[in-house]
Formats: C-alpha cells, sequence, structure tokens
C-alpha cells in the first residue's frame, strides 16, 4: 500500500452523524494536519481508498474541501458539505463532452471559464515552436479540448498548419486528423508529430488536401473513425499572412466575399463528420484594410450559425507582440492616431454547438 492511502470515508461517516459541532470541527482540524503532512505522489496528489479501490486526488482540493468544511457556523451546513464532500470521493459527475467531474470542479483551477483570456506567455514545451508564422498559441487547443473532449475521442483540425492541435490531443489523451493544404508542411507536422512522445494508443493523422474538397469519408477511413468529437477551425485571417500561392489557399482569396465563401465550403465539407450535439470552434481575428475595420471575425461567426449551429460563446483573447507588429509598436501607435482607429490587441475563439 502506498504510504498515502488513506481511508477516510468511515471517519467522514461518523462525522456526519455527530451532533457536535464543536467536536467535528476538532477532528476536521486534526484530519486537514495529518493529510497536510503527507507528501503524497508529485507533492500534490494523495490516494485514498474509495468504493473499494485506490483513487489519486489533488491534495489543495482534499485541503481546501475540509478547510470550508472547518470555517461553516452552523450544524446543519457542516452536515451537508459533509455529504457533499463524500459525494465528491465517491460518486463521479462527468457528463457527455468532458472528463471533468463536476463534483471536484475546484481541482481544475486551469480551466478557463471566462470570456477574457488573458494569455500569458506562448507554452514552448516539447516540440511546440512559434516559428510557423500564424501559428495559435497552444493554451488555445488546450483549453478547447480540455472543455469539449473526453480521453480518446478525435478531434479535427481543417487548418493544421504546424499541428499546434495534434501537439496538445496528443498530450491529453487525444485522437487527432489535421487537413493542411501546403504538402511540404503536413510532411513537416508529421515529423514534428512524431518527435513528441505520447501514448502509442492514440492516433494522429496529417492529410494532405483543400479541406474544402477533400473527402471526408476517406480521410474518416484512413483515421479509423466514423466520426469527430470536436472540430477547431484556425483559418487564415484572409490575406493577412499569404500562407501559399495555392489557389484553394484561403488567404489567397480575392476579395472578402470569396474568403467567407471558401470558409463556407471548408465548413460544408467537415461539419457532417461532426456528431451532433457536440462542439466547434473558430479562432480568428479581424483584419484593417483601406482605412475600414473588416469584422472577419464576426463575418466568419455568421457562417456558421447558417449551419445549423448555436453560438454558445464569444471568446475575446489578448493579442500580444505578433511577429509582423515586432519593434513597430511605435509607428502602429502613430498610425493608429492619425487614422483615428485601435490597433488590434485580440482575437477571437468562437465556439458553438451543432444541432
Ligand atoms: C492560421 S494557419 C493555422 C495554424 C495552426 N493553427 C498552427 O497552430 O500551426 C492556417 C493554415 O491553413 C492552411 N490552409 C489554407 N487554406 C487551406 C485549405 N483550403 N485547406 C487546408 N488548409 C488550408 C494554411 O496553409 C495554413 O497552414
Amino acid at each position: 500500500m502506498p504510504p498515502s492511502s488513506l481511508n477516510i470515508l468511515p471517519g467522514i461517516d461518523r462525522l456526519a452523524a455527530n451532533a457536535n459541532l464543536a467536536g467535528i470541527r476538532l477532528r476536521l482540524v486534526r484530519l486537514h494536519r495529518r493529510l497536510a503532512r503527507i507528501r503524497g505522489s508529485n507533492g500534490r496528489m494523495l490516494t485514498l481508498h474509495v468504493n473499494g479501490s485506490l483513487a489519486a486526488f489533488k491534495k489543495e482540493f482534499l485541503l481546501g474541501e475540509i478547510q470550508q468544511m472547518i470555517e461553516t457556523r452552523t450544524l446543519e451546513r457542516t452536515r451537508y458539505y459533509l455529504r457533499r464532500f463524500r459525494r465528491a470521493l465517491t460518486e463521479p459527475h462527468t457528463n457527455r463532452i468532458n472528463d471533468l467531474n463536476l463534483r471536484r470542479w475546484k481541482e481544475h483551477p486551469e480551466i478557463i471559464t471566462d470570456s477574457l483570456w488573458l494569455l500569458d506567455k506562448r507554452d514552448r514545451s516539447g516540440v511546440h515552436s512559434a516559428s510557423y508564422w500564424g501559428n495559435f498559441v497552444p493554451q488555445i487547443p488546450r483549453q478547447l479540448l480540455l472543455r469539449y473532449t473526453k480521453r480518446g475521442e478525435w478531434v479535427c483540425d481543417p487548418f493544421l498548419g504546424s499541428g499546434t492541435t495534434l501537439i496538445e490531443a496528443r498530450r491529453i489523451g487525444r485522437n487527432g486528423i489535421g487537413i493542411e493544404l501546403q504538402s511540404r508542411i503536413a510532411r513537416r507536422t508529421r515529423a514534428t508529430l512524431n518527435d513528441e512522445r505520447g501514448r502509442s494508443n492514440l492516433r494522429h493523422i496529417v492529410v494532405t488536401g483543400d479541406s474544402a474538397s477533400v473527402k471526408m469519408r476517406n480521410v474518416l477511413a484512413s483515421a479509423g473513425c466514423s466520426s469527430v468529437q470536436f472540430l477547431i477551425l484556425h483559418p487564415p485571417y484572409w490575406n493577412i499572412i499569404r500562407f501559399s500561392r495555392k489557389k484553394g489557399d484561403l488567404s489567397n482569396a480575392p476579395s472578402i466575399e470569396s474568403f467567407l465563401q471558401n470558409f463556407g465550403c471548408v465548413l460544408d465539407n467537415t461539419l457532417p463528420a461532426l456528431d451532433s450535439g457536440r462542439y466547434l470552434a473558430v479562432v480568428i481575428g479581424d483584419k484593417y484594410q483601406a482605412g475600414e475595420w473588416i469584422p472577419l471575425g464576426f463575418l466568419c461567426m455568421q457562417e456558421v450559425l447558417r449551419r445549423h449551429c448555436r453560438l454558445k460563446s464569444v471568446v475575446v483573447k489578448n493579442v500580444d507582440g505578433t511577429r509582423g507588429k515586432r519593434g513597430t509598436e511605435e509607428l502602429w501607435r502613430y498610425r493608429a492616431l492619425s487614422g483615428g482607429y485601435y490597433v488590434f490587441k485580440h482575437e477571437y475563439v468562437f465556439i458553438f454547438q451543432k444541432q
């Protein structure tokens, strides 16, 4: 038995049956001290006996729950918290779209639930790199995969680029399909994924093709799945960065109308692969052209809404020092002041549910 494995449930049951608030508090203080002294694995996890087997819990979560009970002033409330604590330890409460145990939601402070994402520095761990101009920070797909997928499910990224989504999928135990128009980039991304060590029972497929026309049925068959449970689309922000000279490249669309039409074709081709009731996200920023703000984000949002999807959230994410603007902040400030506009410091993550 690991040194930190404890059986605290009988004690919790005895406390719930106790009618003396001061006595309950005293025992909770002792339990808190006892758990706080145990180092646990990684210094963070404690192993408890639950339902006849061993289960790991975040030490911080256990201590926080016990502390809340210690600070409670009425017997009724304390008993309520004791019952809730027991359920949190013994009865997982998950849902259809992720693995979060809602009875232990406090174990996940890293998951953002606000619509303003002020992300810190880009995660550069492992094979992640910022060298592909226009790739998104890994924290974006990570947040989304944790919220909208379960372990072992499939995610599809039709604008794969350097593969940030699939690297994150591999790290947190999701399967993935990525589609990328440029064969050179697709090859490089396959190699990157091979360098990222991960679980061997997962599959990560990189397909070279145009997401507007590639045969999704063949793509799914080659991956060995019949549908996907999450779609994440990070298209070019129209022509801000020209990714290639290829005709199907959304960054080569000659007008905003044709950009939106091509984006719509990608949706028409990939959305049928997504299970109904599941989620998709579009990550995109706006553009400034000829003295006018072009709301690419909201225009793309409208394209999705035309296709039987429900808008669940509009997240505004900070953009800090894009490569194109680095070192020229003063110039952009001057341009903004003289042109009557504001310098872009945000982009959007639109979240939808397929009906
Ligand atoms: C904004 S980047 C995506 C970056 C990606 N999220 C990453 O982290 O590396 C857009 C990508 O879509 C690709 N692309 C453009 N049009 C495409 C299309 N019709 N089908 C597939 N890929 C396309 C571009 O080559 C580019 O790599």
